[in-house]
């Protein structure tokens, strides 16, 4: 692979100048499908920058446990269209002490790392700031989680993915509700944000979106649920992002059945979300973001994660990707009660 063929990249060849020359990836924190394909775009670009890659297994547990393994060209083969993250991940409560985070940079510097790569949300780029405090290395961020809830990028890696696996769901469910004309709670992932709850239940024509950006009135929701009834609408999809005010879809539920809403039924999608192949769009973000991530080491950048905004590639640094907040679709969040008559 000639990079020369696309003349908007401009990455200097490691061995030519005095650049990184070890580059170490990892992915962290939940898995999001994509993450393969980022892998393979930061392996396959490094080599043909010039650079040695190294993958770590495990997350940050695995730094801390020196599992380490040598990744060329040939090791990244047909992972593109694999869920999951075949270097594994973790979330690693030693590595949140500095104990753990000292024996880390320890293994980095054995091995002569010059750069890494992470590939996760923001608690996998909370650990690189405070890696980044002892270890003079470079760090680079590339999104990766279901949940989109990061700054300085429109989308994460998995995301898309995710939106249209709970859809697929929720069109299911929603053949089912109408049948029986019943109330259906479904509850999709998203402690701290809405974007999978908000996308995926105005694509699947939900009556009703809880999300945690907004605390909800259920009071308020039963009656229109009523309202509704009586103009004829008999069956309801309601989507409750797990992190929602008044808590999952199994509180929300046990809370509506107070307001006289016997007759419901709730399925929780769960872990399903964060599995399976990933989307076009998402192996193409991957793609974009793990050669850019290359790029951005070469350009002897550090604490930043690589994102792309309105077509864009660009960094942010790490602590603004969880210390700003991303808005949701404020078009979708002002349409949404009226689609939902
Ligand atoms: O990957 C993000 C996320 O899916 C959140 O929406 C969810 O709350 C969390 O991960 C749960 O993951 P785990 O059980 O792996 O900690």
């Amino acid at each position: 692979m000639t990079l020369i063929l696309f003349p908007c990249y401009k990455a200097k060849k490691a061995r030519e100048g005095s650049m990184v020359k070890k580059i170490a990836v990892f992915t962290s924190g939940g898995d999001a499908p994509g993450m393969n394909a980022a892998i393979r775009a930061v392996v396959r670009v490094g080599v043909a920058d010039g650079y040695s890659v190294v993958g770590i297994q495990g997350g940050y547990q695995g730094l801390i446990d020196n599992d380490l393994v040598h990744l060329g060209p040939r090791s990244v083969s047909n992972i593109l269209q694999r869920g999951g993250t075949i270097l594994r991940t973790s979330r690693s409560e030693e590595f949140k002490t500095p104990a753990g985070r000292e024996k880390a940079r320890a293994i980095l510097e054995e091995h002569n790392i010059e750069a890494l790569i992470a590939i996760g949300g923001d608690g996998t780029f909370r650990g690189a700031v405070a890696l980044s405090k002892i270890w003079k290395g470079k760090i680079i961020g590339v999104p990766g989680t279901i949940d989109n809830d990061l700054f300085g990028t429109d989308y994460t890696i998995g995301y898309d993915t995710a939106v249209n696996t709970a859809l697929e769901s929720i069109d299911k469910i929603r053949d089912t509700a109408e049948a029986h004309e019943r109330l259906f709670l479904i509850e999709v992932m998203g402690r701290h944000a809405g974007f999978i709850a908000l996308e995926s239940g105005v694509a699947g024509g939900a009556e009703e979106i809880l999300i945690p950006e907004y605390p909800c009135s259920l009071k308020d929701l039963s009656e229109r649920i009523h309202e509704r009834r009586k103009k004829g609408k008999t069956s309801s999809l309601i989507i409750v992002a797990e992190g929602c005010s008044e808590g999952g879809a199994y509180q929300v539920a046990e809370k509506l059945k107070r307001m006289e809403h016997g007759d419901y039924r709730i399925v929780v999608l769960g872990y399903l979300q964060r599995g399976g192949s990933p989307s076009a769009r998402d192996r193409i973000l991957a793609t974009k973001l793990g050669a850019y991530a290359v790029q951005v080491v070469t350009q002897g950048i550090s604490g930043v994660m690589v994102g792309e905004i309105a077509g864009n590639l660009v960094t942010t640094p790490l602590p603004d990707t969880w210390e700003k907040k991303k808005s949701l679709d404020k078009v979708l969040l002002a349409i949404a009660p009226a689609l939902a008559t």
